[in-house]
């Protein structure tokens, strides 16, 4: 990457780091730091911290740091040259003209492009008077044809090679398109195509690009839907069907459906905040994503068992993570797209209203315990009281919880204040459980048993530390870098990874480079290693930075390099050991 650090800086500067984040997360002024809850991992209690002074934020519960093009690479997950084009655009600048020509970006690009013409391919079949079965299909389940236009729908043809000629012949080649994966390669060697004789549904992101399909078959048949597998441009778990349309349109609000057509048949009908996961449940990450846009999500599922099960399981997600969540029963079984379509133009007004009388998730929940049991005997009452007062004691807001407590005694005929008793007795055990899995956290992070990015630190806890106030002694004092180079050569260090970061810096030195965080990353390193160097820099604060530390550092390191030497030579024989003491001789001169 060949981009130069005035550009760098500049982009920094005018993207700063502070003000980028709090697009994101919520932030809270601690000192001179910021602080907020960490968008990529789940905690209730923030450890995510802005450094303005040093531009770079580092959470302490997960490990996530860098600075703030590392943080447009993990939020908007896109590599390294998109990030920075990302953040050009942000602040109105313009890359540097042949830039943004690594591999990756390049594939990333070529796929987009692929994506794009298929799509326009599908959606010109569909038009063609030959295919009218197909738009009479969609006519008749109630699409008028501007929203078919508007979701840019398709049809791939009953031909097994229709788009693999249709690309090849726009010059884009077989292995492209299979990587793309709107084909596969047969036994024989030739390329099909993957779809045919479906509707399709293109998926697109946020930023407006084709990224995947879902294929539906016409009728009756096994798989009802196909969908793209994961390709370099695509990941069903972050993804969600229509947010490209719905993020602006959510006031606060999000209605999750279940599938393609429900969310089409709700978006015809005035519901344009409503997305879909891909064919899988939902994940952690889009619920994340799904935060960024709206505080309450309308959980829209279908009534049948596997949809409720799923409706379960995501409320529990978007509770985590702080966000309201409400969920709706259409009557008679039906999902919005034939709910829809059945009461016609009295959809929309019938559909509001039924969000309207939607139910909180706790309420949900009681509900739906309650069925399960028969209350007019006693010790069926028992169980049902049993089991909601463990879903109460999961509310983190007791204000809610005295509500519901009150609710449920009234109905039962019970005092409100056994109710609490109980609800306090689970709340005790769960806060127990908590504070134990918060130890172990801090245990396994402090001991670096679970330390991925530098895996030797745990057998060499000692050294790693020193290496690591080296380290970050270096970037807070480059001036004397001279001094410290000279005293300090790479095969002192123990560690892999720190002994990497040691090499970068004297590049960067020699190059008569800055070494701060943005210029380390640039190097090559993953987000992952991003973050450790990010944790360094930060968690050795220049207040150790004297000489006398230093010269500490260094100490320790010899010290524990020596031992390592002296373990070396326990499986050494007499002659190997003669020569090894004259090698150390000459080392310590
Ligand atoms: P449904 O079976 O509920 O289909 O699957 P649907 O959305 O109501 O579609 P229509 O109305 O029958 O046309 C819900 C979602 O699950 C995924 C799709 O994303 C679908 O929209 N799915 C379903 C698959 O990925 N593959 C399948 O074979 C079936
Ligand atoms: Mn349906």
């Amino acid at each position: 990457m060949s981009i130069s650090d005035d550009f760098i800086q500049e982009l920094k500067y005018k993207n700063d780091i502070s003000d980028v984040i709090a697009g994101y997360v919520h932030l809270k002024r601690k000192g001179k730091n910021l602080l907020g809850l960490c968008p990529f991992h789940t905690e209730k209690t923030p450890s995510f911290y802005i450094y303005p002074s040093s531009s770079s934020f580092y959470c302490f519960g997960c490990g996530a740091g860098g600075d703030v093009i590392t943080f447009i690479r993990l939020i908007e997950k896109l590599d390294y040259v998109e990030a920075l084009k990302f953040l050009c655009d942000r602040a109105g600048m313009q890359l540097p003209i042949g830039q943004g020509d690594d591999k990756v970006h390049k594939k990333k690009i070529l796929t987009y492009e692929i994506n794009r013409e298929a799509a326009r391919f599908f959606h010109k079949n569909l038009c063609d008077e030959k295919n009218k079965n197909v738009l009479e299909y969609l006519l008749k389940r109630g699409l008028k044809v501007k929203t078919i236009k508007h979701f840019g729908l398709g049809y791939a043809v009953n031909s097994r090679f229709s788009l693999i000629n249709y690309l090849k012949n726009k010059g884009y080649k077989e292995n492209d398109i299979v990587d793309a994966n709107l084909g596969f390669r047969t036994r024989n060697g030739s390329v099909c195509d993957r779809f045919f004789d479906r509707v399709m549904f293109p998926i697109i992101d946020l930023r407006g690009n084709v990224i995947a399909f879902g294929g539906r078959i016409i009728g009756d048949g096994k798989p009802k839907y196909l969908n793209t597998s994961d390709t370099i441009v695509f990941k069903k778990s972050t993804n969600l069907f229509a947010l490209n349309f719905a993020k602006t349109e959510t006031n606060g609000q999000i209605i999750l459906a279940e599938g393609y057509m429900d969310v089409i048949a709700l978006h015809q009908a005035g519901f344009q905040n409503t997305v879909a996961t891909l064919g899988t449940a939902l994940t952690e990450e889009q619920a994340k994503i799904i935060s960024r846009y709206a505080n309450e999500v309308i959980i829209s599922y279908d009534a049948d068992e596997a949809g409720q099960k799923a409706a379960s399981r995501a409320i529990n997600i978007f509770r985590n993570i702080g966000v309201n969540v409400r969920v709706i029963t259409i009557p008679k079984g039906k999902d919005p797209d034939e709910f829809m379509k059945t009461y016609g133009d009295e959809g929309p007004t019938r559909f509001r209203k039924i969000i309207e009388d939607s139910k909180n998730d706790i309420e949900y929940r009681l509900q739906k315990i309650k069925s399960d049991y028969n209350l007019n005997r006693p010790d069926e009452k028992v169980k049902y009281l049993t089991k909601a007062a463990k879903i109460l004691a999961e509310l983190d807001n007791s204000i809610e919880q005295e509500i519901y407590a009150s609710k449920l005694s009234a109905e039962i005929g019970i005092e409100k204040s056994s109710m609490m008793i109980q609800i306090e007795k689970y709340k005790k055990y769960k806060n127990r459980k908590d504070e134990t899995q918060y130890f172990k956290d801090v245990v396994n992070k402090t001991l670096a048993f679970d330390d991925k990015v530098n895996p030797d630190k745990k057998d060499n806890l000692r050294a790693s530390v020193a290496e690591e106030a080296l380290i970050s002694y270096m970037m807070n004092n480059q001036d004397r870098a001279p001094n410290i180079l000279e005293k300090v050569s790479e095969d002192m260090f123990i560690t892999v990874f720190n002994r990497k970061i040691y090499n970068i810096i004297k590049k960067l030195y020699e190059e008569n480079r800055e070494f701060d965080i943005t210029n380390i990353s640039s190097q090559g390193l993953s987000v992952d290693e991003i973050g450790k160097v990010t944790k360094i820099f930060c968690g050795y604060v220049p207040s150790s930075g004297t000489n006398e530390a230093l010269e500490e550092y260094i100490s320790v390191m010899k010290q524990e390099k020596y031992k390592q030497k002296v373990n070396d030579v326990k499986d050494m024989d007499a002659l190997d050991i003669k020569e090894y003491i004259e090698r150390l001789k000459a080392i310590k001169k």
